[in-house]
Formats: structure tokens, sequence, C-alpha cells
């Protein structure tokens, strides 16, 4: 199991937490759902990186019975969460795959979706393929993932710190966990396989304040797990951090931007 993945499971029960849905995350988590419109024509619709299923259950709640819900999550907690959570549905199933290994058979989706998760994919060009094996010839989808300029004011303020507690390897290894594409590199990617037709890729930049208790909440939980900083300056580190990101306080609280890419394809 990769890192990532690892991490996700073993913090799966403080997913739902009041922490994470109202921080930023659990807002561009909701501007993501909210650019879904499920269609009549669509049959069967799958979420990769469903996560707990929560976008999954709130959709099947709403769309008929007749339409087949796929959630796909490798981290083995998040999984059962969503499983518990969608175990009213009989026509929602929950199965472990990846982006890179979709446990679908070819040309079999309508619709594919996928909110936050694509920027964790360790291959993106497999998962291109993926996308493009499992898609019926009139399949469409939505993915929204964060893009390289993501959280610009924090990386800024924290990377002289990580430099004293990391080697450049150490910080090279967590930036490369998580793939971070312009636009520009975003469409490259998914034309060459999708071709240009009712494909587009649009980017957007998301500011939201909060107090410095608000972001650490999620920041420690999910950068935090990556960096692996030994346990015995791990506290300097964190005040540290803590007082860097500190500084960034205006009157209306400390901002972070998130980077969000969209990928939308349409077939007509
Ligand atoms: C930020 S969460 C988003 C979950 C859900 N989509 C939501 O909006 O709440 C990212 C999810 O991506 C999953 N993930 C990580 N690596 C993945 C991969 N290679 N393929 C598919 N999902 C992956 C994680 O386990 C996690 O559940």
């Amino acid at each position: 199991m990769n890192q990532v993945v690892e991490t996700y499971s073993r913090l799966a029960d403080e997913y739902d937490s009041l922490g994470n849905t109202n921080s930023c995350w659990g807002r561009v988590t909701k501007h993501s759902l909210g650019l879904i419109t499920l269609q009549e024509k669509y049959k069967v619709v799958v979420d990769v990186g469903c996560g707990v299923g929560r976008e999954l259950a709130q959709l099947a709640s709403h769309d008929s019975p007749e339409v087949e819900f796929i959630g796909i999550e490798p981290a083995t907690k998040m999984r059962e969460i969503a499983i518990a959570r969608t175990a009213q549905y009989p026509n929602v199933r929950i199965l472990d795959g990846t982006f890179e290994s979709l446990p679908l058979q070819v040309r079999s989706v309508d619709y594919l979706y996928s909110i936050l998760a694509f920027h964790w994919t360790t291959d993106p060009a497999e998962a291109v393929n993926e996308f493009a094996r499992v898609l019926k010839p009139s399949g469409e989808m939505d993915l929204t993932f964060i893009g390289r300029y993501n959280g610009r004011e924090f990386i800024q303020k924290t990377t002289p710190i990580f430099f004293k507690y990391m080697t450049p390897e150490m910080m090279v290894r967590a930036a490369s966990l998580r793939k971070q594409l312009t636009v520009e590199q975003t469409y490259t990617l998914f034309r060459k396989v999708l071709g240009s037709q009712g494909l587009t890729v649009t980017e957007s930049y998301h500011t939201y304040n909060d107090t410095l208790d608000g972001h650490w909440s999620w920041w420690v939980r999910i950068e935090g797990q990556l960096v692996n900083i030994s346990q015995s300056v791990r506290g300097d580190c964190d005040g540290e951090l803590k007082a860097a990101i500190a500084q960034l306080e205006t009157d209306k609280g400390i901002p972070y931007t998130v980077h969000l890419l969209h990928v939308r394809l349409r077939r007509g």
C-alpha cells in the first residue's frame, strides 16, 4: 500500500469530523459536487477516490434506484465507512481499486467523476488510459483536483522551516507524493488519450480564511503526515510552522488559496 493511501486509511475516522467538513477542503468539496449534474442517460455512474462515500450517498439518495453507482477507493478504512454509509442503497457498490487500475469492464461507464483525489494518482498517464478504457464511447466525466499553485501562502511561509528539519531529498520525496500539474499539462495529458472533442480543462482559485487552529487541524493531518520528520524534533518543528503560518493573519483571518483544476468531458 502506498504512503498516501495508508495515511487516509489510518485517519479515516476523522474524515467526517467538523474540523474537516468546515475546513477549506470541506468547502471545495461542496463546490466540486455542485459542478456535477446527473443526466437521465447515465445508467452507470462511478466515483473514483470516493473516500468515505459522502458524495456518492448524496447523489444516490436523489437519483433513480435504476442507476448503478460504483465507488472506488483504495484505503481500506475509508472504504469500510463508505460501505456502511451507502448500505441503505442497494444500487451502490464500493470497490477496492485505484485510478491506475480500475476494477471495471471495458466501455462500461456512462459517467465518471472524482472529487479532490486525482492529484494523488501515482501514474497520471496510466490513470487517463484507464478512464479511456472504462468509459463508453458516449461516456462523460468531471474531475476536480488541486493544481500546481495550491496553497502558495503556506508554502512560502513553511518551506524555509522544512529546510531546517528535512534534507532536500526528503523534501523532494514528500512533494513528489502529490502530482502538481498546471492547467496546460493537464489538458495535454487528457487530450493525448481522449482527444479534444468535448474536453475542457479549467482552473480556479478559491481563498478561504480561517483561524490558525482551523487550518492546522487539516494541515497537520494531510501535509504533516507526509513529511516524515523524526518525532524527537517534531514538536519544535510544529511550533515554528504554527508561528510562521500565524504571520499570514489579516483582519479576515489566515488565508489559504486552493488552486483547483476541473477536467470536463462531454460527448454531445
Ligand atoms: C481528499 S480525499 C477525497 C475523498 C472524496 N472524493 C471526497 O470528496 O470527500 C482523497 C481520496 O483519494 C484516495 N486515493 C489516494 N490515492 C489514490 C489512487 N491512487 N487512486 C484512487 N484513489 C486514491 C484516498 O484514499 C482518499 O480517500
